[in-house]
C-alpha cells in the first residue's frame, strides 16, 4: 500500500477562480465551443490544466464534460476555439497523433473489444498503430521485432494492473472494474505525458475501488499528469489536487478540492441537476450525488 500522499499545492497564480493560470500548464483551452443543434454542449472561455498534478473535472450529467474530452483528444470537431498540449497546437489534429504525441485518454464506455483477448487489447493500443495493425495483432507470425516488444511491454502493464493471470480470456468475461483497469494499462502503452480518464470508477465493484485509486495515484508518482472525469465525490476529495467545474458547458469554478467543494456555484451546479445532492456540503462534508450506470 502507498504511504501517505502529499498533495500537489502552489498549482495556480492566484485564488480559484475559472480560468485562472497555472503556474505550469500543461495543456491551455481557449475560447472552445461545441453545439449540437440547439444545444451549446461545451462553451470554455478559458481553461489550464496543470502538470504532474490529478485534476479532477467534475459537473452533472450533460455538463458537457465527455464533450470537451472529445474535442481535446481530437474526437470531435469544436465549432470555435484552440487549445495546445506541451505547447503544440491540437486544433485540427487527429486522436490517433494526439495520442502519439502523449495526450491519451480512456472512455466512459469502455473501448476494449469483447472478442479478442486482453493481451490482443493492450497491443491495440500500442504506438504507430495502423489500421493493418488490428489484422497483425492477430497473426503471430508476421510479427516483427517491435512486436515482439510491444507483448513485452503488454505483459510488463497486465502483471502491473494484476491482469496477467488473464492475458488469454475474452475482454467479455472481464468484470467492469477490470475493464476499467484494462483501459487504463492500453492507454499507458503509449507511454502517454498527459493520461485523461472518462469515469475510472463508473460501474467499478468496491473491491478494486481503492486498487483503481492507487493506480491512479500511480501514475503521478511516475510523472504524468492526470486529468480525470468522476462523479464519484470520495474519490475526487481523496486524489484530486485541484477540481475544475462545469455546468451547461461552461466552467463554473475551479479550485483545490476542500474549497471547490464549498462554493456556490458548485452546489448550485448539482441542485440543478440533482435534487437529491447531499446538503452536507453546507455543514463542510462532500456533497453526494447519484453514482449513475456507465453509458
Ligand atoms: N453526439 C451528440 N449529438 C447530440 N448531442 C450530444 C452529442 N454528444 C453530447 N451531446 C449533448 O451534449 C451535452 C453534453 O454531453 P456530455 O456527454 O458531454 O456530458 P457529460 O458531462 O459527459 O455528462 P455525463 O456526466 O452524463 O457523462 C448533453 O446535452 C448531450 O445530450
Ligand atoms: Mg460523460
Amino acid at each position: 500500500m502507498p504511504g501517505k500522499r502529499i498533495k500537489s499545492t502552489g498549482l495556480a497564480k492566484g485564488p480559484g477562480t475559472p480560468g485562472i493560470p497555472k503556474v505550469d500548464p500543461i495543456l491551455i483551452v481557449d475560447n472552445v465551443t461545441r453545439n449540437f443543434g440547439g444545444v451549446t454542449a461545451v462553451d470554455v472561455n478559458h481553461l489550464e490544466i496543470p502538470r504532474h498534478a490529478i485534476t479532477a473535472l467534475i459537473g452533472p450529467n450533460g455538463a458537457g464534460k465527455t464533450t470537451l474530452f472529445n474535442l481535446l483528444c481530437g474526437f470531435d470537431k469544436p465549432n470555435t476555439g484552440s487549445w495546445t498540449y506541451d505547447g503544440h497546437n491540437l486544433a485540427g489534429v487527429p486522436s490517433f497523433k494526439v495520442a502519439r504525441m502523449g495526450q491519451v485518454r480512456t472512455f466512459q464506455l469502455t473501448k476494449a473489444l469483447s472478442l479478442l483477448s486482453v493481451l490482443e487489447n493492450m497491443k491495440l493500443g500500442a504506438k504507430n498503430q495502423r489500421g493493418e495493425r488490428f489484422w497483425a495483432a492477430l497473426m503471430p507470425w508476421t510479427w516483427g521485432k517491435q512486436e515482439t516488444e510491444i507483448t513485452a511491454k503488454a505483459r510488463d502493464l497486465l502483471k502491473r494492473f494484476k491482469l496477467d493471470a488473464k492475458e488469454q480470456d475474452f475482454a467479455a468475461s472481464l468484470s467492469g472494474g477490470q475493464r476499467k483497469l484494462l483501459d487504463m494499462a492500453r492507454a499507458l502503452m503509449n507511454d502517454p505525458t498527459l493520461v485523461m480518464l472518462d469515469e475510472p470508477m463508473a460501474g467499478v465493484n468496491p473491491a478494486l475501488t481503492q486498487s483503481l485509486l492507487d493506480h491512479v495515484l500511480d501514475l503521478k508518482d511516475r510523472g504524468m499528469t492526470v486529468l480525470f472525469v468522476e462523479h464519484d465525490m470520495h474519490m475526487v476529495r481523496h486524489i484530486a489536487d485541484w477540481v475544475v467545474v462545469m455546468a451547461e458547458g461552461k466552467i463554473v469554478a475551479e479550485g483545490p478540492p476542500e474549497t471547490v467543494m464549498e462554493d456556490q456555484a458548485v452546489i448550485d451546479a448539482y441542485l440543478g441537476a440533482h435534487q437529491d445532492v447531499d446538503l452536507g456540503v453546507v455543514t463542510g462534508r462532500i456533497p453526494t450525488i447519484d453514482t449513475k450506470e456507465s453509458k
